[in-house]
């Protein structure tokens, strides 16, 4: 049995949020924000569209590239940091929303590399029930991220913005496997440099934590950069050592879109040139687990990946967790 994927599908709001519009909100400037990040602009969800309904619109989309109707799912996973509600979970939200009555139902909270995560948890239910009990497995990343940052503070909340992206996981008769090698990985002690302090059981919501903000994400930024790129580095090392693949032979490098500096240094220390590195950071800012797959979904639609490319996924965000997956396009 190997494993497709049958359709990919990407969602974002109708709100666009400009680095000039930015420059009215707090002390920063478009050049800032570009030469430092990439990014041009970021779509922001409407007060009354939660993250499923971000998920829900991705999702469809790509049943109806898979040819799919919303039941014959078998499982539904969503990576997300900003779900809905403590529980239920998003996934089973989604799952309401878009009728997919047969699947089970999870979230997985890997931050930045959920999709790959997602993808690593979904390719291992296909192949460890050789019978087929999971043939269709729908993976989404969502986020509706701009209710999570400080609209005060200059050092996120230039950096965020909404979306969804999704693929399906699909299981096939034939050998041929699209995920040629892949790594999953984190390292919980550098958990606070990216976090959200309250709200959660070990600091529950008071009126303190809320007059100190401890609600709205906060990022240690350049200790990120610097955890980064040696961990997506070894990382898309270790898939190409797996798989006996070479740089060269890597038709595209597919990263989290955090910082258009931070994807450089990992491309050039990886060995990948700039060329093959796929970026839509200017149009999307960060959407954290959606941002591989945005890339992936407009990659699909817009017909740059052909049968026999490899597509090397890279991604890193808080817990810290990162991942990378070589596929080779079928
Ligand atoms: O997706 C999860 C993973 N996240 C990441 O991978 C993000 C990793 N980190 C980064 O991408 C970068 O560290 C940032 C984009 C967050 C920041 O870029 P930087 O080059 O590391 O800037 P910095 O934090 O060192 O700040 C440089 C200066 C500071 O001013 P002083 O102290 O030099 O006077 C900041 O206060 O830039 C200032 N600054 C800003 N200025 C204008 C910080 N934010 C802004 C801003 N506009 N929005």
């Amino acid at each position: 049995m190997g494993i497709r994927i049958a359709g990919t599908g990407s969602y974002v709001p109708e709100k666009i949020l400009t680095n000039f519009d930015l420059e009215k909100m707090v002390e920063t400037s478009d050049e800032w924000i570009r030469t430092r990040t990439g990014m041009k602009e970021r779509h922001i969800a409407a007060p009354d569209q939660a993250c499923s309904d971000l998920a829900s619109q991705a999702a469809l989309n790509a049943l109806d590239m898979a040819g799919l109707t919303a039941d014959e799912l078998d499982f539904l996973i969503v990576a997300t940091i900003t779900n809905d509600k403590v529980f239920p979970s998003t996934a089973c939200i989604v799952q309401r929303k878009i009728g997919a009555s047969n699947a089970g139902c999870l979230d997985i909270e890997a931050a930045c590399s959920g999709l790959l995560y997602g993808m690593e948890l979904a390719s291992g239910l296909i192949r460890g029930h050789k019978k087929g009990k999971y043939r269709n497995i729908l993976v989404i990343g969502s986020e509706k991220l701009s209710n999570l940052v400080d609209w005060e503070d200059r050092n996120t909340c230039v950096l965020f913005g909404d979306g969804a992206s999704a693929l399906i996981l699909q299981a096939t008769d034939d050998d041929d496997d699209l995920i040629v090698a892949s790594e999953v990985k984190a390292d919980g002690n550098y958990g606070d440099i990216l976090q959200i302090p309250a709200g959660g059981s070990a600091c529950p919501t008071t009126h303190e934590t809320l007059d100190k903000k401890m609600h709205y994400m906060q990022m240690a930024g350049q200790d990120v950069f610097k955890q980064a790129v040696p961990a997506m580095v070894g990382s898309c090392k270790n898939v190409l050592a797996q798989a006996g693949v070479s740089p060269d032979e890597v038709a595209w490098l597919v990263p989290h879109q955090a910082n258009f500096r931070i994807m450089k240094a990992v491309a050039s220390r990886v060995g990948i040139p700039e060329e093959r590195v796929y970026i839509n950071i200017e149009k999307y800012g960060n959407t954290s687990a959606a941002t591989v797959g945005l890339c992936l979904d407009e990659m699909v639609r817009g017909n740059q990946v052909k049968p026999g490319d490899y597509l090397l996924l890279t991604a890193f965000g808080g817990g810290l967790t990162w991942a990378s997956v070589l596929l080779k396009w079928c």
